[in-house]
């Protein structure tokens, strides 16, 4: 079995857990893709539920396949959130933002009484920082930020796409910053958010609740865990 399956295996199985009446948070990437998928099923079999997306992305396939959404400003809390990850860590840190959502997925977990990760085994790891940590800045002054970014102790780059920068649904860029390892994420995240020119990190500390992986054999482990 693929990658491919190993994430419809867990996301699915995310989105057996959501119940009538829930306001839903819906996260982005290819792993957060099926769950959405799954849940437009359930809704054409008679699921009610309210959908917040975490980008414009997950906002079109919930129209795509008829999740109706609310108003984030209407509701006070999201029940229940499905969103994949980069990488978790044994402690449910993650890092997030590789599709560039990293802003909008960690409001909305900030906001969620659950948040399952749903993920395929490659995400899971023993300390973060393989995957270069994707920081969101404004545009305004970013090289000063990079520079900021640099004295934390990596080489940062700006993400581009086509030799243009990316442009995150907030209207800022992202900062792709390679670390290697990262032995101490909380200490890191305030670092990094407390420079002037960052928005946020993609380090989620203490946000996940239950961690799905998908296995290529075609099952899924459920951890919950330290939070
Ligand atoms: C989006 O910005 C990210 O945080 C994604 O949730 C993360 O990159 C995982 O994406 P995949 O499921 O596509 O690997």
């Amino acid at each position: 079995m693929s990658e491919e399956t190993s994430k419809q295996i867990a996301a699915e199985r995310a989105a057996d857990y959501v119940q009538p009446d829930m306001v839903v948070g819906l996260g982005t990437g290819s792993t957060a893709y099926f769950a959405i998928r799954k849940l437009g099923k359930r809704i054409e079999e008679g699921l009610q539920i309210a959908g917040v997306p975490t980008s414009k992305q997950s906002h079109d396939l919930a129209e795509e396949f008829g999740i109706p959404l609310t108003d984030f400003n209407a509701v006070d809390r999201i029940d229940l959130t499905i969103d994949g990850a980069d990488e978790v860590d044994p402690a449910f840190n993650l890092t997030k933002g590789g599709g560039g959502a990293l802003l909008r997925e960690k409001i909305v977990a900030s906001a969620s009484t659950r948040e399952i990760i749903v993920a395929d085994e490659s995400k899971m790891c023993d300390a973060l920082g393989a995957f270069p940590l994707p920081v969101e800045v404004t545009p305004f002054g970013w090289q000063v930020t990079r520079l900021h970014l640099a004295k934390l102790g990596c080489e940062p780059v700006l993400r581009r796409i086509e030799g243009e920068a990316f442009v995150t649904d907030n209207g800022n860029y992202i900062v792709d910053c390679p670390f290697e390892r990262i032995d101490a994420p909380i200490a890191l995240e305030s670092r990094i958010n407390a420079i002037s020119g960052v928005v946020d990190c993609g380090l989620f500390c203490g946000l996940a609740h239950h961690v799905i992986v998908g296995k290529v054999d075609g099952t899924c482990e459920e951890l919950t865990g330290p939070v």
